[in-house]
């Protein structure tokens, strides 16, 4: 029966003791909260891809709380301890929302709580009444004037109260005694311990980067009775709240031991923080998709307004006919990189057409020449580009080689085979210019220029006009030969729809009597220019010598022949050493008979040929041949001079396109 009793009294005991070292030891630790048994309330929740418990999201004006889901025995000595890593991450660096509570609290969602400067732990009418049982380590990011806070960046232990019953700046004591600043918001996570020891009833907290060694000095450390305050009973957990500035409250640890050292946390297990904040996918939605948004429409206008402005940039104009008339077409890019995007220090010459700049073709290194001419006339474009087409396919050596054209809005590039030595007027007129050609480099050019003009007038299968023969136009290349360039070219500017009736074309000095009355350039017109060019070359005087009396050239050298002092008008630079009398004469008055008043009267460029090369001894023709009438000493002199008014020139047309791929 004694037996029994004391059976029955040592279970009792057993049972009694079993309860309170149940209570007693009561120990919990998260190494993050995956799975964990928390009360929850208001904003917060475990995160459910990487169990952070986050206390509140981006809601502003909000609160959330967690807590133990089960209440502890706290008893008049009882001691705990509890540490836990947290992180507060705000949208801005040096603003944020209130912050965190760690509390003991008699309920778990501290209802009637408000949010912002209250942290979810009291409302105005209750903050300060003992009746609450809320005794709170606050991490305050906020100073609230009304609750005497000391700066916006302190730990404080508030017992009932927002007012702190203590509170310092955030930081910790290093071990030689200094002092390190901590700034609560800064997002870095960082590690708090709260002891209390039941004995002497002394609160403890250290604050400290994660990772850190635990500081010995607590931040903060107040002697207080605890259970004085807290009920027997009560929970432990977090408070949080939200203001108005958008920021996350996160845990990623705790652990926590009543009478006793709280398990040290795994700092490898705890749960990293989001990456760029506390609003990692509101951010990524708010902020990063507008950035990578932009951005890519940003890249896209870009690459289409490169795109658009290449295609304004490089625009031709081709219409089918062109396409029809062919190859001799170049892209307006590989002009553009030929000329370095036609700069100012590309330009070789202007002419009356418009520029001329120097170029180097990319694609095999050949110099050209590139003759920009704006156009507006689509009519006399047409003819001119059909002509070109045909022209492409001219070869002598004594013709300026036109390679090709480009066609753009309001503009025509011509490209020809660059002329080292430039054209023949600059030698001629240029007195800045120090070389003075001698006798035999002129007779040279003549001839070249008279086989030249004698390829388009008779050496091809259709018969070429040039229009426009005159020093200018006469290029000398590298070995000084003298090649014929821009034929046609003065077609561009006869507007005129019907081919036969062009206005007059030329320069003036060059152009023909007849030419103003018929408005027909023919094969004497050109004829009548080469005559005008000879007298140039020989005499070395413009056509037309503008500067003191106005007088034309052909009617200088006539006056001079009629006088018989037809060698006092040859031209006074040329030295006597190579100096062939002979020659110049024959050429001084071979250009007096090329620009016969009557076109009949003019040679034709192969006797002009003949007579250069002396085949054919040039008729001592009379000054009533001249003047109109027919030589004395040779009747068969007039078939010589066959007639030209008949020959019309050659106009290519729009067929000629189908002719010329024919020849091909
Ligand atoms: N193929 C070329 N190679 C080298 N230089 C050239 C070439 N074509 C033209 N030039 C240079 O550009 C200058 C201007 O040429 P352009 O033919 O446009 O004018 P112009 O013959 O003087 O007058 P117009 O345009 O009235 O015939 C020439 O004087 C010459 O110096
Ligand atoms: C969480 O803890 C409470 C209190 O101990 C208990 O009632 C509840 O069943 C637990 N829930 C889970 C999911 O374990
Ligand atoms: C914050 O959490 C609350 C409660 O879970 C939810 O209603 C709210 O939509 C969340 N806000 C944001 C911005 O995620
Ligand atoms: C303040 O909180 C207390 C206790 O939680 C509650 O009873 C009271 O209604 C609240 N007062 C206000 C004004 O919310
Ligand atoms: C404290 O709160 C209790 C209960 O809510 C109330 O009865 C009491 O009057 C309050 N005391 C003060 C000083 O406000
Ligand atoms: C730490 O913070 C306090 C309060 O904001 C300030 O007075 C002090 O200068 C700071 N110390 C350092 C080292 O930054
Ligand atoms: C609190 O800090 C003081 C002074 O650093 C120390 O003596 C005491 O042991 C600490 N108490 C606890 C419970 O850590």
């Amino acid at each position: 029966m004694l037996e029994m009793k004391t059976i029955v009294v040592s279970t009792l005991v057993w049972v009694l003791l079993l309860r309170t070292t149940a209570f007693s030891d009561q120990s919990f630790i998260f190494n993050g909260f995956r799975g964990a048994n928390l009360s929850l309330s208001g904003l917060a929740e475990i995160t459910s891809d990487d169990g952070l418990l986050r206390l509140t999201n981006t809601t502003t004006q909000h609160k959330g709380h967690a807590f133990y889901p089960t209440p502890i025995r706290f008893e008049k000595s009882s001691s705990f301890s509890t540490t836990f890593v947290f992180s507060i991450l705000s949208e801005y660096p040096d603003l944020s929302s209130h912050g965190i509570a760690f509390a003991l609290s008699p309920t778990t969602d501290l209802p009637g709580s408000l949010p912002s400067q209250f942290l979810g732990l009291f409302n105005n009418t209750n903050n300060g009444n003992s009746s609450n049982h809320v005794v709170a380590v606050e991490l305050d990011t906020i100073l609230s004037t009304e609750f005497d806070d000391i700066d916006d960046n302190h730990v404080g232990i508030d017992v009932n109260d927002l007012r702190s019953a203590s509170s310092t700046t955030a930081g910790y004591f290093i071990d030689d005694g200094g002092f390190r600043n901590l700034s609560l918001r800064s997002g870095e996570p960082m590690q708090l311990w709260v002891e209390y020891d039941g004995t002497d009833m002394r609160l403890n907290v250290t604050l400290f980067p994660v990772g850190a060694p635990k500081p010995e000095v607590p931040l903060l450390s107040k002697t207080i009775e605890l259970s004085k305050f807290v009920l027997k009973d009560t929970y432990v957990g977090f408070s949080s709240s939200t203001g108005s500035i958008i920021t996350s409250h996160y845990i990623l640890g705790w652990s926590f031991k009543m009478n006793g050292k709280a398990e040290d946390l795994d700092l490898s297990e705890l749960p990293s923080l989001p990456r760029i904040g506390p609003k990692d996918k509101p951010r990524l939605l708010t902020v990063g998709l507008p950035v990578i948004l932009s951005a890519v429409v940003f890249t896209a206008v870009m690459i289409s307004g490169i795109m658009l402005w290449r295609r304004y940039k490089y625009a031709e104009l081709l219409e089918d006919w062109e396409l029809e008339c062919g190859p001799r077409r170049f892209s307006y890019k590989d002009l553009y990189q030929a000329t370095k995007g036609f700069r100012e220090r590309g330009i070789i010459g202007t002419g009356g057409f418009g520029r001329v700049y120097k170029g180097v073709l990319q694609n095999d290194q050949r110099e050209v020449a590139i003759k920009r001419v704006s156009h507006e006339s689509r009519q006399g474009l047409r003819e001119f580009l059909a002509e070109i087409a045909s022209i492409g396919h001219l070869r002598h050596r004594n013709i300026a080689q036109l390679l090709g054209y480009c066609r753009r809005k309001g503009e025509l590039l011509l490209v020809y085979d660059y002329m080292s030595n430039g054209s023949l007027d600059k030698f001629l007129f240029d007195k800045n210019k120090q070389t003075v050609l001698n006798w035999r480099q002129r007779f040279h050019i003549v001839k070249g220029v008279a086989s030249g003009l004698l390829y388009l007038h008779e050496g091809w299968e259709q018969l070429v006009i040039h229009r426009d023969i005159k020093s200018s136009n006469v290029l000398l290349d590298g070995e000084m030969n003298g090649r014929l360039g821009d034929f046609g070219l003065s077609r561009l500017y006869n507007h005129g729809t019907d081919p036969q009736t062009t206005n007059v074309a030329g320069t003036l000095g060059y152009i023909a009597p007849e030419l103003p009355m018929t408005g027909r350039n023919t094969v004497a017109t050109d004829v009548f220019a080469f005559g005008a060019f000879l007298l140039e070359v020989a005499c070395g005087r413009r056509p037309i010598e503008s500067s003191d009396e106005v007088m034309n050239l052909v009617d200088w050298v006539m006056d001079h022949w009629r006088k018989g002092a037809v060698m006092e008008t040859v031209d006074a630079r040329l030295g006597s050493d190579d100096f062939v009398a002979e020659e110049v004469e024959l050429v001084i008055k071979l250009g007096l008979l090329c620009t016969h008043g009557v076109p009949h009267s003019r040679p034709n460029m192969r006797q002009v040929m003949q007579f250069l090369d002396r085949d054919i001894e040039l008729p001592d023709f009379s000054m009533d041949y001249m003047n109109g009438g027919v030589p004395e000493h040779d009747r068969g002199f007039d078939d010589f001079f066959m007639s030209t008014s008949s020959e019309q020139a050659f106009f290519w047309s729009k067929n000629r396109c189908s002719l010329e791929r024919s020849l091909m």
